[in-house]
């Protein structure tokens, strides 16, 4: 059993316990259709799970969306930013993990290995600073990705933490295209 189902199992318990202890008013059959009335859609349930329609996030920008009560950057990378990503040496990284859920093991934090599709358009990153939690800048920093405000970490164009207090790279959550234009996160 999910997280999730189990979640939404306890909430059908607590929902029925409440409205039987309300059972003065709702008595009978009344109750079963109030319960089921009550109990978490399909889509509350999934909420672990969610889909973001990616098409009108132009090249070289990014969307950031709130994910589990996160924000999520959703970068859609220029040739340049790629380029300068995978141009890095790995030996300059103080971080070598890649940090991808969607790998598994440690696999090394190449370009290549940070982004969703090989041509490494797509950056898909929670964005919260592994130093104390802030949410760094885009475009920003001595490396042309994101920069965080709170300590000074700087991060580069595939979200690898380059300089500063920040102990790992930006995390990479599970995450896939369902089609050309749609994201599952989670
Ligand atoms: S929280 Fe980002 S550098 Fe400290």
């Amino acid at each position: 059993m999910s997280q999730a189902d189990d979640t939404a199992g306890n909430r059908r318990d607590f929902l029925y316990y409440a409205t039987a202890g309300t059972g003065a008013v709702a008595v009978g059959a009344a109750v079963w259709p109030l319960v089921n009335q009550m109990n978490p859609s399909a889509d509350v349930v999934a909420l672990s799970s969610i889909r973001v329609d990616v098409s009108g996030i132009e090249t070289g920008t990014q969307l950031t969306v709130k994910w589990l009560g996160k924000p999520v950057f959703i970068r859609r990378r220029s040739e340049e930013e790629i380029a300068e990503g995978r141009a890095v040496e790995l030996s300059d990284l103080p971080d070598p993990i890649a940090q991808n859920a969607n790998l598994t093991g440690d696999v090394i934090a190449t370009d290549e290995n940070r982004t969703l599709d090989e041509a490494g358009e797509w950056l898909i990153m929670m964005g919260v600073c592994t130093h104390l939690g802030c949410v760094p800048l885009g475009e920003a920093g001595d490396f042309d990705g994101w920069f965080c405000p709170c300590h000074g970490s700087h991060y580069d164009t595939a979200g690898r933490i380059r300089k500063g207090p920040a102990p790992t790279n930006l995390p990479v959550p599970v995450a896939a295209f369902l089609d050309e234009t749609t994201l599952q996160l989670g």
